[in-house]
């Protein structure tokens, strides 16, 4: 029933392929930040959720993903929650093995798919063969009769960027993507950590309804009352529509990512939801490992 009733809300746009392509250098530069620069070894670890506004208004929500082989289950995630893939190619290097997987997953969660043919500014870069390789794995580029929007970017330059800002706007009021703002939230678990300080702490993707402060939930075999939020820049916010990626505090128990989570109408009812899929999954570990 995903985005067919409701209100229109944003488009969450995954970002994904190969280790180092440039998918957070195409996101600093989407959102004039600097995150890239920072990472340990330059690599992506985890999801990275951000919302940008284009000047007119429209927003996308863009989940960064990384690139580095042993990151699968974060890539896999990304796809699920994502309405849209924005697959990420560097033109100097071609398809590589992640960007094989990131295709894999887009059809495994059956989201469209634009390829984003980046570092065209290098003097290797091919678009061209990259537009061949991809044609392999089923995406043909609208020039050659297909249809799959192929965009050649410069994440260093800026060059084409907004042209693909464009073209995902475009794909999404085609996808008439909807929530319904009116209902008690829910959403999906996109990380989670334990910090010293403020306990554990989750990134919640809003999907339906609206997550206010105070609002009482399920969040896998856990639960906890709303106690602050804050968006994508660390203000804090007292609540997130659908397609709005916030840090939630107030968890009982550290949730995982990918956990599913659930506004209900009181402390009671989520504790006793809780308790009753802990010992579900206590006994289902049981079973298995009886096997
Ligand atoms: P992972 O998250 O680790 O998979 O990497 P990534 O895909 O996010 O790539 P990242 O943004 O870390 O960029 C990798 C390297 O490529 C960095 O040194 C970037 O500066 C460089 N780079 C990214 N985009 C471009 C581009 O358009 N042109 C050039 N010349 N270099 C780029
Ligand atoms: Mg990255
Ligand atoms: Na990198």
């Amino acid at each position: 029933l995903r985005g067919e009733v409701g209100e229109p809300r944003p488009p969450v746009v995954v970002v994904m392929g190969h280790v180092d392509h440039g998918k957070t250098t195409l996101l600093d530069t989407i959102r004039k930040t600097n995150v890239a620069a920072r990472e340990k070894g330059g690599i992506t670890q985890h999801i990275g959720a951000s919302v940008v506004q284009l000047p007119d208004g429209r927003k996308i929500t863009f989940l960064d993903t990384p690139g580095h082989e042993a990151f699968t289950s974060l890539r896999a995630r990304g796809a699920q929650v994502g309405d849209i893939a924005v697959l990420v190619v560097a033109a100097d290097d071609g398809v590589m093995p992640q960007t094989v997987e990131a295709i894999n997953h887009a059809k495994a969660f059956n989201i469209p798919i634009i390829v984003a043919v980046n570092k065209i500014d290098k003097p290797g870069a091919d678009p061209q063969k990259v537009r061949r390789e991809l044609s392999e794995y089923g995406l043909i580029p609208e020039e050659w009769g297909g249809d799959t929007i192929f965009v050649d970017v410069s994440a260093k330059t800026g060059q084409n960027v907004d042209q693909l800002l464009e073209y995902i706007l475009l794909l999404a009021e085609i996808m008439e993507l909807k929530a319904d703002p009116h209902v008690p939230a829910r959403g999906t678990i996109l990380e989670s950590k334990l910090d010293k300080q403020r306990g554990p702490v989750a990134t919640v993707l809003v999907q339906e309804g609206t997550l206010r402060v105070g609002d009482v939930f399920v969040a896998g075999t856990t639960y906890g009352k709303v106690r602050a939020m804050l968006d994508d820049k660390g203000r804090k916010v007292q609540e997130a529509g659908p397609s709005t990626p916030v840090e939630v505090l107030g968890f009982e128990e550290l949730p995982m990512a990918g956990d599913t989570f659930k506004v209900v109408k009181d402390e009671k009812k989520a504790r006793q939801l809780a308790e009753l899929r802990k010992a579900r999954k206590e006994q289902m570990e049981k079973v298995s490992k009886g096997l």
